[in-house]
């Protein structure tokens, strides 16, 4: 484990999983230090620069905040960001921003956290649960159209780029542009996946993020609209800042309805000096998701699919398999921590009881969340951590 020494509980439903250390280089099997299935990383020169902010003084919205917005923007490869308190508000913001009117309804995934169709009910949306491909477990445009085919209130579409791995884009696109649509990309899980060479972030009119502590750059709490629109940028803007003008004059000058949904400069600073890392931590993690993928590759389980036009992140390692739930005890009883995203499928949460979209059969969806385990792959994972996780999945097996 790194300096950190907070575990985070939640992450969007991500738990952290057993234990608060890793970093052993122990032999394989070598089981007596825990692996968390997430650890992330504060580094000594975060540490500086919030330390920077809290001499300076300037703790809510301020410089800092404007800095990360222009660099997380530039890293993505769009021309604005606007920086929010969490993953959520950044999707609710950029809904309102887009226009989203009372009762329209915008398709998004049922497999993902729970945020991604709760942020359209809170913009006044309804949401349209379409099914996944069960490879990618990301939007089937398939079903998409389907329900294209058969609704004509559908304004938009909000595909999620879930475990890391980029919905298929080009596809949802190209029905987006058929059908006169909106695209939100909830890329809360995909910081720097890539979709024909390009940064997730700019496939769709906004893209959202998370920087909760277990994703694959952290601020604490926060988040991120991306854009390559002006108007939208702006709206978000004012929206996040209780409906202000931006272009205006007087900072008390308000034109809209908003919410404070801003992030503070100690979250942007954060921010700051994990993006530098970015890169590294989604080298590290793809190089430990290589690793799993050769040494499980013979067992009775899915490791994940990459599509050649994609590049996937990997925020989570997730195998597939109708033994699962004896394959986490296994790992458990070994310290070892997984985390099942998702058990309840958006549409079987009792939060959406009321809602008449989620009473739809989506058996690729329902199927994923019976199936699905996910590894510790992230950044933090030593040598003999990866080991240790492979060997314990292999006995799981062998031993049957
Ligand atoms: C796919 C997805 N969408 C939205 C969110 C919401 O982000 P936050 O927890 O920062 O509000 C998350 C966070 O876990 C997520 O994983």
């Amino acid at each position: 484990m790194t300096d950190s020494d907070t575990t985070p509980e939640t992450d969007g439903g991500i738990d952290a999983g057993t234990g608060t250390e890793s970093g052993s280089d122990g032999d394989p099997g070598d089981n007596a230090t825990p692996v968390p299935i997430a650890d992330p990383e504060l580094s000594t020169d975060a540490r500086e620069r919030v330390a920077t902010i809290l001499e300076d003084g300037r703790l809510a919205d301020g410089p800092e905040v404007r800095a990360f917005e222009e660099e997380f923007a530039a890293y993505c490869g769009a021309d604005a960001a606007v920086a929010t308190s969490n993953g959520t508000t950044a999707l609710h913001a950029a809904l309102e921003a887009l226009g989203l009117e009372n009762g329209e309804a915008v398709i998004t995934s049922p497999f993902s956290f729970v945020a991604s169709a709760n942020a359209i009910r809170l913009a006044g949306g309804t949401p349209i649960f379409a099914d996944i491909d069960p490879e990618t477990y990301t939007l089937d445009p398939a079903d998409v159209r389907r329900i294209l085919e058969k609704r004509d209130d559908v304004v938009g579409l909000l595909p999620v780029h879930l475990y890391g791995l980029p919905a298929d884009m080009p596809a949802l696109c190209a029905l987006a542009d058929e059908h006169d649509l909106f695209v939100v990309e909830d890329a809360c899980q995909a910081h720097g996946a890539k979709v024909d060479g390009h940064r997730v972030g700019t496939c769709g009119d906004a893209a959202c993020f998370s920087f909760y502590p277990t994703k694959n750059m952290t601020t604490g709490e926060g988040g991120m609209v991306v854009t390559n629109r002006d108007d939208v940028a702006d709206r978000a803007a004012s929206f996040v800042n209780h409906g202000r003008n931006v272009s205006g004059t007087g900072s008390y000058d308000h034109v809209t309805l908003g919410h404070n949904f801003r992030m503070t400069s100690i979250a942007a600073a954060i921010g700051r000096v994990q993006l530098e890392r970015l890169s590294q931590f989604n080298r590290t993690r793809r190089d430990n998701a290589a690793f799993y993928n050769e040494e499980l590759a013979d067992l009775p389980l899915e490791t994940p699919t990459e599509p050649a036009d994609r590049r996937h992140v990997y925020h989570q390692y997730t195998v597939r398999t109708d033994d699962r739930d004896a394959l986490a005890a296994t790992l458990e009883e070994r310290d070892i921590g997984t985390g099942i995203y998702y058990e309840t499928p958006i549409h079987r949460q009792p939060a959406y009881e009321t809602v008449s979209t989620a009473a739809a059969r989506l058996p690729a969806s329902e199927r994923a969340a019976d199936e699905v385990l996910s590894l510790p792959v992230h950044q933090e994972l030593s040598v003999g951590d990866r080991r240790t996780v492979v060997e314990a999945v292999r006995d799981h097996f062998t031993s049957q």
